[in-house]
């Protein structure tokens, strides 16, 4: 396990001496199998395998879970080896935000709206925080999941607006057997919260199919994606239709148009997000 900028540039620069390729799947640690599905594709594209595990105070606003947020590193070391992963770096809050730290990456456009709006700061602290992971390990590939799917248009543009010469892939979302979406954040749910989760991903699958069915209207995709929300009593913070790659809101689905459909919701203090492809 690495644990400073030093280490990870001495085991990146032994990497590109025997000419393998480097893959990074950055994380926030208690991984799960969505995590795993990261490290397998990374494993798939990259001789030498990279996980961060950094629970990254610049992304959290004063009032979000920064100091409840679930780890485990001996259980992240396990999953990590058993998926072939080659090393961990694992650094402290004041290895990467040394005192006098003071430069930030803020990402425009892709950064506005939904939870860009909704947690101020939050993509410019996973922009800072993900360029450095960048620009240390220098990797060929970096691999990040669809779950997340407006920060995976963040990094997208902050990887080719500073040209950092990284592919940035993106993979679908692992889910539960009900449809839950996997998330660190599912630790925090009651049993009882628990069940009434999969409203989020029963309200995605039905706009889905209705959209596969020949619905265009977005106002009526939504209503079909709320009711599972409102049944269960959850709080709906928003619940949105985009065009894929420009993000630009839509009112309809034109022909051909992909578009995704996007939700966070409450369950009690609990945050959920969660997203699908329309049709
Ligand atoms: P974290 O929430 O730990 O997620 C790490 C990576 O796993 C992200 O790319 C995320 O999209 C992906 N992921 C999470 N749940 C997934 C699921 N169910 N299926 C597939 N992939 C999933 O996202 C972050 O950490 C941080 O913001 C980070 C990018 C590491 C910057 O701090």
């Amino acid at each position: 396990m690495l644990e400073t900028p030093e280490a990870v540039r001495q085991w990146a620069r032994e990497r590109q001496r025997l000419g393998q390729r480097i893959a990074l799947v950055p994380t926030m640690g208690f991984l799960h199998e969505g995590h795993v599905s990261l490290m397998h594709e990374a494993r798939a594209r990259a001789e030498a395998v990279a996980v961060s595990i950094f629970v990254n105070p610049t992304q959290f606003g004063p009032k979000e879970d920064l100091t409840r947020y679930p780890r485990d590193l001996e259980g992240d070391s396990k999953k990590c080896e058993a998926a072939g992963v080659s090393v961990i770096y694992a650094p402290q809050p004041a290895t990467v935000y040394p005192p006098g730290y003071q430069t930030y990456v803020n990402v425009e456009n892709a950064s506005k709206g939904m939870d860009g709006d909704r947690r101020p700061g939050h993509f410019r602290g996973v922009a800072t925080v993900v360029t450095k992971l960048l620009a240390l390990f220098r990797p060929d590939v970096a691999i990040f999941g669809e779950k997340d799917y407006q920060q995976l248009q963040v990094i997208t543009a902050l990887a080719r607006d500073l040209e950092l010469g990284v592919e940035i892939v993106g993979m679908p979302t692992k889910r539960e057997a009900d449809g839950l979406a996997m998330s660190s954040r599912n630790s925090y749910l009651s049993p009882g919260d628990r069940q009434r989760a999969v409203a989020l991903s029963k309200g995605l699958f039905a706009a889905q199919a209705a959209a596969k069915a020949g619905e265009t209207e977005v106002a009526k995709l939504i209503d079909l994606a709320r009711a599972p929300l409102v049944a269960a009593e959850i709080r709906e913070e928003y619940l949105e239709v985009r065009a894929v790659g420009s993000l630009a809101p839509l009112t309809r689905l034109e022909n051909g148009v992909q578009a995704r459909m996007l939700m966070a919701a409450f369950l009690g203090t609990t945050r959920l997000i969660d997203n699908l492809s329309l049709p």
